[in-house]
């Protein structure tokens, strides 16, 4: 018997209506009393088809067609001239970062604008390609970066702005796009938090110059690791794509690297000045350039990940408001709303607790008894990024006041659809619970 039969036998004995198959997923086969997870694979067995078929009929198996498929389909989706998937978020913002240095050709130490609070490579890329990330404090409305200190931070060598809206919650974009008009520097966004999230009906990112995406599982779509970047100047994905492969300046993908002379035609040509022979496209290197690529099975359940994109955004969206109305049942607690243009897809429930008053136990009471209670809590990831050991004597941590009020005020509850009604229940009992143990 061959290992496709095999297999073919194991993938019709997946029955997707019975829950106990998929039990060691994140929140599958729940039952009151168990813990409830912030996030995780929404998945059933088309994704494990998916990926169990791309092992069986990819020849190479590392990163082929049926990312290059993913690619297109992704591009497609959300709008994008191209895109580029690698192994992560975080590779994505490297090679977004190296590939926009090299094609408006910054100078070393340019200015790049991040906010202060946030995830870290949103900022690492920024030093790690030798330019310098200038810090913005938020403003606590929104938890967002605060536009008006944005401005003030602006000066002749500022080049970009690099956005990252809290937990997918887009601020004012009209302030933004006007800001960055007036003084001619670029938008870049970091859309690993908020993959499909509108302003006036459009994605974050269509006035951005490049944006990347997170598959991590506690992302919108998963693909268990994976990130993309996308632009829709095709020469920046090119770019980004030599750096992620090893540096390489062939830019043939998927199914083009079985043309045996390129996609271009002349793969075999007197590529380098100093060689008057001729020499394979795909060993000449353009940059110095890593390797973050993908393999092609992340590929193939991405695809199926992405045609449920709707679905999950949907939930995502009804969960929030779910849980916001049962969390705003504690006094002195506010759950950050969306803005009257956006259309946020939630990667979270960003919860603000005692805004105005310093010395506030609430945060430290209320994530000790959802934890307690098996409820996962998540603080907004780093806080004030500069009070971190990584980010030593860069800025003056204090000069950031409302990021860090983040650690004392702040944290975050899951919202994605491994998140269901059930749950949603309990999750209610136990509000009520500490609202309960709150007035004794
Ligand atoms: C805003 C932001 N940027 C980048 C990343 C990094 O993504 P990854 O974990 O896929 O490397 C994350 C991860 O959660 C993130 O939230």
């Amino acid at each position: 018997m061959s290992i496709n039969n095999l297999v073919d036998d194991f993938l019709e004995s997946l029955d997707p209506t019975n829950e106990d198959l998929f039990s060691y997923l994140a929140n599958k086969g729940w039952s009151n009393g168990d813990p409830i997870y912030y996030s995780g694979p929404y998945w059933d067995q088309k994704e494990i088809s998916a990926a169990i078929g791309s092992l069986l009929n990819a020849k190479w198996l590392s990163s082929g067609e049926q990312v290059n498929k993913f690619e297109v389909e992704f591009s497609r989706k959300f709008e994008f001239k191209s895109s580029l998937m690698v192994n992560s978020g975080s590779s994505a913002n490297l090679v977004m970062i190296a590939a926009l240095k090299e094609y408006f050709e910054w100078d070393d130490y340019d200015e790049i604008i991040v906010c202060a609070c946030g995830f870290p490579t949103t900022i690492n890329p920024i030093l790690q390609n030798k330019l310098k990330p200038v810090f913005v404090d938020i403003d606590f409305d929104d938890l967002n970066w605060s536009l008006d200190e944005l401005e003030k931070k602006i000066t002749n060598r500022t080049k970009a702005l690099f956005s990252s809206p809290v937990l997918g919650n887009p601020y004012d974009m009209d302030k933004l796009f006007e800001i960055i008009n007036q003084y001619k520097i670029h938008y870049i966004a970091d859309n690993c938090d908020s993959l499909g999230s509108k302003w006036k009906g459009d994605y974050l990112t269509k006035n951005s110059v490049a944006s990347s995406c997170s598959f991590y599982p506690a992302h919108h779509i998963t693909t268990i690791e994976g990130g993309m970047v996308s632009s829709n100047i095709p020469e920046v994905i090119s770019l980004a794509r030599s750096f992620a492969w090893w540096g390489r300046a062939c830019y043939c993908v998927g199914a083009q690297n079985k043309l045996s002379n390129g996609v271009c035609g002349k793969r075999f040509s007197k590529w380098l000045q100093n060689y008057d022979r001729e020499i394979d496209h795909k060993y000449v290197f353009s940059v110095q350039g890593y390797n973050l690529k993908p393999i092609d099975m992340l590929g193939a359940i991405g695809l199926v990940q992405l045609s449920k994109y709707d679905h999950i955004h949907r939930i995502r969206r009804q969960n929030k408001d779910k849980l916001s109305d049962i969390f705003e049942k504690i006094p002195g607690l506010r759950v950050v709303k969306e803005k009257t243009n956006a259309e946020t897809s939630w990667f979270g429930v960003p919860i603000v607790c005692d805004d105005d008053d310093p010395k506030s136990t609430l945060k430290s009471q209320l994530v000790q008894f959802l934890e307690e209670n098996k409820l996962q809590t998540r603080n907004y990831f780093a806080g004030n990024i500069l009070k971190h050991p990584a980010y030593k004597g860069m800025e003056d941590p204090n000069d950031f006041p409302n990021a860090s009020k983040v650690l004392d005020n702040v944290f975050f509850v899951g919202c994605s659809p491994v998140i269901t009604e059930a749950m949603i229940d309990r999750i209610e009992e136990i509000v009520d619970n500490f609202v309960i143990n709150l007035s004794n």
